[in-house]
């Protein structure tokens, strides 16, 4: 019994390890994650390596191989993503949020359009926002200033997104026309065309201890959040409230969701698609 006890003790000390050894060779802070999700992420990467059946052995390992602490933050920091990712979502944004933006941007007349992609991943999120803009504006997209902000903690996902080449299965949610418009063929690739990632500027940058930016008129952060602790989750949501313009936008993934103490401060536009605009 206590040589059990001494056993999960030692693990979740050992745990803790892992985590501030995350924090002093990556200086990602880890603590402001879920602790399941973290779990699952090292446990992962423990049957990957072969080499450790307990977080203490992990963590032996770790610090005698210190290039296991890139494949294990690749692991935390998924990257998975798509162009026009969950359709329903981008059928509202492009019909209704969009108008919507733009007739509130006529009333002002403003011609500047500010967006972020918080999370950005490899750059498809973003991109699909230029492609909507491109689709919904045509030629009268020269007439606005657009910048679509999108930033990631994870820098080699942002290598991936500057230079803008996908493979064919990346594309399969675009129609033959829109790559056609879109992409230049390189080899079995496919290359975004200027006029697209012009649009777009990448940053890295951390959620959770980045400098805190202001001014834009609608924010993606889409399937970030659900890795984080609930008390981060709130803080962050605030942090977007506090960069939205009055009247603004916030996008969230379709199973993250604004809790009670923070929702006053938004209206929620569309639940299903879980589009919030700032009161
Ligand atoms: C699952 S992807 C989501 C990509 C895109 N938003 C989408 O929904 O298709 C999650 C992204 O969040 C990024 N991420 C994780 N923790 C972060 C943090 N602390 N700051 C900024 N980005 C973070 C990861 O690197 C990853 O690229």
């Amino acid at each position: 019994m206590l040589l059990t006890l001494f056993m999960v003790l030692d693990e979740e000390f050992a745990f803790n390890l892992v985590k501030r050894g995350i924090l002093k060779r990556k200086g990602v802070d880890c603590s402001k994650y879920r602790d399941n999700y973290l779990r699952r992420r090292i446990d992962h990467r423990m049957k990957a390596t072969g080499v450790a059946s307990s977080y203490r052995e992990y963590y032996r390992f770790l610090e005698r191989n210190p290039a296991e602490y890139d494949l294990l933050l690749d692991g935390i920091t998924i990257n998975v993503t798509d162009f026009f990712r969950d359709r329903d979502m981008w059928n509202a944004f492009t019909n209704d949020v969009l108008p919507q933006q733009l007739q509130e941007m006529n009333r002002r007349k403003s011609k500047l359009l500010r967006i972020w992609s918080a999370g950005c991943s490899i750059g498809e999120e973003p991109y699909t926002i230029a492609i909507i803009l491109h689709e919904k504006l045509g030629p009268t997209l020269n007439n606005f200033f657009v910048s679509i902000h999108a930033t990631d903690i994870d820098a080699k996902a942002l290598e991936v997104a500057r230079a803008g080449i996908y493979d064919a299965h990346a594309l399969r949610n675009l129609s033959r026309a829109q790559i056609v418009r879109y992409f230049d063929k390189l080899g079995s690739k496919y290359r975004l065309k200027d006029d697209v990632k012009r649009l777009v500027k990448f940053q890295q940058h951390d959620l959770i201890s980045g400098r805190k930016f202001s001014h834009f008129d609608i924010i993606f952060c889409r399937n970030v959040m659900i890795y984080f602790r609930k008390e981060l989750q709130k803080r962050l949501l605030l942090d977007f409230l506090a960069a939205l313009n009055n009247g603004g936008y916030l996008i969230l993934g379709k199973t993250e969701s604004i809790p009670g103490e923070v929702l006053d401060k938004f209206i929620c536009v569309n639940i299903r698609e879980r589009i919030y605009r700032k009161k």
